[in-house]
C-alpha cells in the first residue's frame, strides 16, 4: 500500500527522496511524487506510474530542496492520476502533504471545507487534511496538524512540510506503521525500514496518537493532545545488503533461495537436539497460557492464513487441541466466540495487515493470551499482543510471499511441538525425533531448490496453459492453496486450489486437455487417495504435473512431470512440496516477462480493510 519517505538535513533530499520511493516500491503503488522546500515555496512533482518516470519528470523539470516529503500512491479514492498523486497542497500552495490510510469521513469534511471556500482539486480522501491544515495554521505547522488530525476518523500516516514553518517534517501516526531514522546530521522518515537502512541503524518508531517532528538534528514526539512523548532510538539488526537482490534477477528468485536459512534461523537457540525440547521463552508468552488454553484459534489472509492452515494440521496432530483458522476480515465480522482459555496466534509477515491488526486486536479482549507470528517484532501487531514470535526471515521486498510462508509454517510447527510438550501430548523419544527431522529439513530444501532448471524448463513448456487446478490432500491441501495464490497473484494465470476429496464435488466438470492439474502426491497418509485423483483426472484427459517423494514410479507414471522432493516425516512434507510450487509461479511469470516483484494491483503490506 501507499509509502511515504520524508528527509530534512543539509544536503538536496531529491536524490534521497527518489531512492527511498525506489525502495518502497514493492510495497504496490500506482503513481509517485515528492514535494521540497526550496527557499521560495514549495517544489512538487508528480506522475502517474513507477519511479523511473518520476526520476525521469524530476531530470527534465527539476527541483531542489534541503527538507521534502514523497508518495507512492495505491489508489482507493481516486483513480491513479497525476492528479490524484500526493503530494497534495493547500489553497495557497504553502503547504504539501502526503497520507497513508483512509479519511473515513472524508466526505463531510470536504462539504465543510468548500462550503469555508476551500477549493479541492483532486478526487481524493487525502486532500481534505490538507485543507484542514490550512485551515488551522497560525504559524505552527505542527499545532496545525494536531488541529487537523483530531478532525479526523479512520487510518492514517501523515506528513507534511509547509514554507510559512520551514526547515522540518511534521508526521502524524493514526493506523500505518512510521518510521524514524536518525542520520548524521539529518533525519528521515519512512513507512518501512527499507529505505532507512542505507543512511543509518538508529530508528524509532511511531505509536498511534502520535505527532513528530523532524529536524536535522533529530525527532520529537508528542501524543495527539499535545504531551511530550520520550522516545530512545532502537538499533536494527537488519543489513543493507538483505535489501539488494545479489544477482538474482528479481527478489523473488533471491527469497525462495534463501527459504533455507530461514528455516535455520527460525529454529535457531528454540530447540534441543539433546532431549527435543523447543523453548520460546524469547516469544514473552507466560508458560501457563500454554497449560490454560484449551483451543487455538489462528487469524490471517492471504498466505499467512495458508501457512495458518498447516499450522492447524500440526497443532491437532501433535497438541491434540481444536484448532480454527480465521480470515481476519471474516472474523471481524462475525460474532466470534471465543473465552479465556482461547489463545490466539495473529499471523502476518508484515505485522501491519489492518484485518489481521484489527481482529488481533479484537482477540485480545477475550483470549487467554494473543501472540503475534511475524517477521516484524517492531510491528503494530508485534506491540498489540502479549508476545511476538518473530521468523527471522529478513526483509521480504518480492510482493509474493515465499521465505516468510515457509518461516511461519516453522514458527508454527515450533509453537505445535511447545504446546504438545507443555501439555503433556507428546513424549520425549518422539519429540527428539520430530525436532531432528525438523533441523534435517534446511538441507532437504536445499535439494529441493538445487533443481529449479527442471522446474524452469516445466514451466516455459506450459506457458500456454490458461487453467490450473491445484489438488492436495491434508496437510498439502493448503500448499494447495498457496500454489494457485502464487500462480494467480504474479503470472496473472487463473488457478483454484482444492481438496483432492473435493474434486469430485464440483471441479472435476473443469477437467480437459486445456486444464493442468498439478498434484501435491508425497508418500504420507492420503497418497493412495491423492493417486485416485490423478487416475481421475488422467481418465478424462486432463494433463497432470505432480510433486512427490523421489523415486515414485505410480505418481511418476501418471503426471507429465513429476518434480521430486527427498522423503521426510509426513508432517513436514509442506516445506518440501511448496519449493516447486514457488518455483513454477515464478518461472512462468518471469518467462512471460511480468513484473514479478511488483505485480499489478498488490501491495505488499494491505494497511487499509
Ligand atoms: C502473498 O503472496 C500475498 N501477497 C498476500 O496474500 C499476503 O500474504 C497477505 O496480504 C497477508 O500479508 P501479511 O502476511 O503481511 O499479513
Amino acid at each position: 500500500m501507499c509509502g511515504i519517505i520524508g528527509c530534512v538535513g543539509a544536503r538536496d533530499t531529491v536524490p534521497d527522496l527518489i531512492e527511498g520511493l525506489r525502495r518502497l516500491e514493492y510495497r504496490g503503488y500506482d503513481s509517485a511524487g515528492i514535494a521540497v522546500l526550496n527557499g521560495d515555496g514549495v517544489g512538487r512533482r508528480r506522475v502517474k506510474g513507477k519511479i523511473r518516470d518520476l526520476a525521469e519528470e524530476v531530470r527534465r523539470h527539476p527541483i531542489t530542496g534541503t527538507c521534502g516529503i514523497g508518495h507512492t500512491r495505491w489508489a482507493t479514492h481516486g483513480r491513479p492520476s497525476e492528479d490524484n498523486a500526493h503530494p497534495h497542497t493547500d489553497c495557497g500552495g504553502t503547504i504539501a502533504l502526503v497520507h497513508n490510510g483512509i479519511v473515513e469521513n472524508y466526505w463531510s469534511l470536504k462539504e465543510k471545507l468548500k462550503a469555508e471556500g476551500h477549493v479541492f482539486r483532486t478526487e481524493t480522501d487525502t486532500e481534505v487534511i490538507v485543507h484542514l491544515v490550512e485551515k488551522h495554521f497560525r504559524g505552527s505547522l505542527e499545532e496545525a496538524l494536531r488541529a487537523a488530525v483530531r478532525e479526523l476518523e479512520g487510518a492514517f500516516a501523515v506528513a507534511c512540510v509547509s514554507s510559512r514553518d520551514p526547515g522540518k517534517i511534521v508526521a502524524a501516526r493514526n493506523g500505518p506503521p512510521a518510521v524514524i531514522g536518525f542520520g548524521e546530521g539529518e533525519t528521515f522518515l519512512s513507512s518501512d525500514i527499507t529505505p532507512l537502512l542505507h543512511h543509518t541503524r538508529r530508528v524509532a518508531y511511531m505509536d498511534d496518537g502520535e505527532i513528530a517532528v523532524l529536524t536535522p538534528d533529530g525527532a520529537r514526539f508528542a501524543t495527539f493532545a499535545g504531551a511530550p512523548v520520550a522516545k530512545d532510538a532502537e538499533t536494527l539488526d537488519w543489513e543493507p545488503a538483505m535489501v539488494e537482490k545479489r544477482g538474482f534477477a528479481h527478489f523473488m528468485a533471491k527469497e525462495i533461495f534463501e527459504q533455507a536459512d530461514v528455516v535455520r534461523d527460525t529454529l535457531k537457540s528454540r530447540v534441543s537436539l539433546e532431549n527435543g525440547r523447543v523453548f520460546l521463552d524469547d516469544t514473552g508468552l507466560a508458560p501457563d497460557a500454554f497449560r490454560e488454553a484449551d483451543r487455538v484459534v489462528l487469524i490471517a489472509c492471504g498466505t499467512s492464513y495458508h501457512a495458518g492452515l498447516v499450522g492447524k494440521y500440526l497443532l491437532e496432530t501433535l497438541a491434540r487441541v481444536p484448532v480454527d483458522v480465521e480470515y481476519a476480515s471474516e472474523l471481524r465480522s462475525r460474532d466470534f466466540v471465543m473465552d479465556r482459555r482461547t489463545l490466539v496466534l495473529g499471523i502476518s509477515q508484515s505485522g501491519e495487515t489492518a484485518d489481521t491488526l484489527a481482529a488481533l486486536r479484537l482477540a485480545r479482549a477475550k483470549a487467554r493470551a494473543v501472540l503475534a507470528v511475524t517477521n516484524n517484532a517492531n510491528s503494530s501487531m508485534a506491540r498489540a499482543a502479549d508476545g511476538v514470535l518473530d521468523l527471522h526471515a529478513g526483509p521480504e521486498i518480492g510482493v509474493a510471499a515465499t521465505k516468510t510462508f515457509v518461516g511461519q509454517m516453522a514458527a508454527l510447527a515450533l509453537f505445535a511441538l511447545a504446546f504438545s510438550q507443555a501439555r503433556g501430548a507428546l513424549n520425549e523419544a518422539d519429540s527428539l525425533a520430530l525436532v531432528q527431522e525438523l533441523q534435517r529439513i534446511p538441507l532437504k530444501m536445499d535439494r529441493v531448490l538445487a533443481g529449479a532448471a527442471a522446474i524452469e524448463r516445466a514451466a516455459r513448456r506450459y506457458l500456454a496453459c490458461e487453467h490450473y487446478l491445484f489438488l492436495g490432500r491434508w496437510i498439502n491441501f493448503p500448499i494447495a492453496l498457496e500454489g494457485a495464490l502464487k500462480l494467480k497473484e504474479i503470472s496473472y494465470t487463473h488457478a483454484e486450489g482444492y481438496a483432492g476429496g473435493e474434486m469430485k464435488h464440483g471441479p472435476i466438470a473443469l477437467i480437459d486437455e486445456g486444464m493442468t492439474t498439478l498434484a501435491v502426491v508425497p508418500r504420507d497418509r492420503v497418497y493412495e487417495k491423492m493417486l485416485s485423483n490423478i487416475a481421475e483426472v488422467q481418465a478424462r484427459g486432463g494433463r497432470i504435473l505432480a510433486v512427490a517423494f523421489d523415486g515414485d514410479a505410480k505418481a511418476s507414471a501418471a503426471a507429465e512431470e513429476t518434480f521430486t522432493i527427498p522423503e521426510t516425516h509426513d508432517l513436514f512434507t509442506p516445506f518440501l512440496t511448496v519449493l516447486p510450487l514457488q518455483l513454477f509461479a515464478y518461472h512462468s511469470a518471469a518467462a512471460k516477462g511480468l513484473d514479478v516483484d511488483q505485480p499489478r494491483n498488490l501491495a505488499k503490506s494491505v494497511t487499509v480493510e
